[in-house]
């Protein structure tokens, strides 16, 4: 007698990402969306090499963390800007051959937040739309295991991008029950499909970064399974390129 497919749930917003602390994840492999902008620059700097990225929740505990990394770049944002005295803002745009062999502590408003939300998972995957298709094949290959799809939001509100990008995440992993939190996100991909970027737009950060003369941004972010990796947080807390399943 097979195993039944393991369940896939997801988190839509941040108060529900306030109790996952608390819920036991020991089984389940968390993959963590911020489309706008974390998880994507977290992957992009991957992609042009970066050793890893350190996800903290604050600036304090990034400057300390720093004390303890003196080579590691300082990225980050605060109200999509810059914090003062950090190397790097948020903008994937910003993480070129200028972050190869480096590492990186980045602290954002909800990204980095939601990693850290579930740093005590079974498994924790930093994930985009620029590698759906890397994170899918790998999550095909891995044992069953209950998945949890966490979208980070915008503030303290749910995030139109991020629940499409677990949406197609969920489309291309058929055949798992799902959750309603999943239905709904495989609802919204369904009808979004067509054309993402123009999602990300619409949804409120999208607008935002347009409204800042940053809609290259939203366009970078907006392309889906253009980079052949996988991100993996580890036990001490840094997301790196996994090893392939
Ligand atoms: C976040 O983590 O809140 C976002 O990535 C913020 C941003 O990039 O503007």
């Amino acid at each position: 007698m097979s195993e039944p497919a393991p369940t896939i749930d997801v988190v839509l917003s941040p108060p529900e990402i306030d109790l996952l602390p608390k819920r036991d994840l020991s089984g389940c492999t968390a993959v963590a969306f911020d489309i706008l902008r974390a998880t994507s620059t977290m992957i992009t700097a991957l992609a042009n090499g970066a050793e890893g990225i350190w996800p903290v929740r604050s600036i304090e505990e990034a400057w300390a963390l720093k004390k303890t990394l003196p080579g590691a770049l300082l990225g980050g944002e605060r109200h999509g800007e810059r914090i003062e005295g950090f190397d790097l803002g948020n903008s994937p745009l910003e993480y070129g051959e200028n972050v190869w062999g480096r590492e990186i502590i980045s602290t954002t408003t909800n990204g980095t937040l939601a990693l850290r939300a579930v740093e005590h998972a079974g498994s924790v995957l930093a994930g985009s739309l620029l590698n759906i298709g890397a994170l899918a094949t790998h999550l095909r290959a891995e044992p069953a295991r209950e998945l949890l799809l966490v979208c980070a939001g915008t503030f303290r509100e749910a995030a139109l991008e991020d629940i499409l990008a677990a949406g197609m995440l969920i489309s291309l992993l058929p055949g798992r029950p799902l959750t309603d939190g999943a239905e709904l996100a495989l609802a919204l991909y369904q009808q979004e499909k067509h054309d993402l970027a123009a999602a990300l737009h619409r949804a409120r950060n999208g607008r935002a970064l347009r409204a800042k003369g940053r809609e290259q941004e939203v366009e970078w972010c907006a392309r889906a399974s253009v980079m052949d990796l996988v991100a993996e947080m580890s036990r001490e807390g840094c997301v790196r390129r996994a090893v392939p399943a």
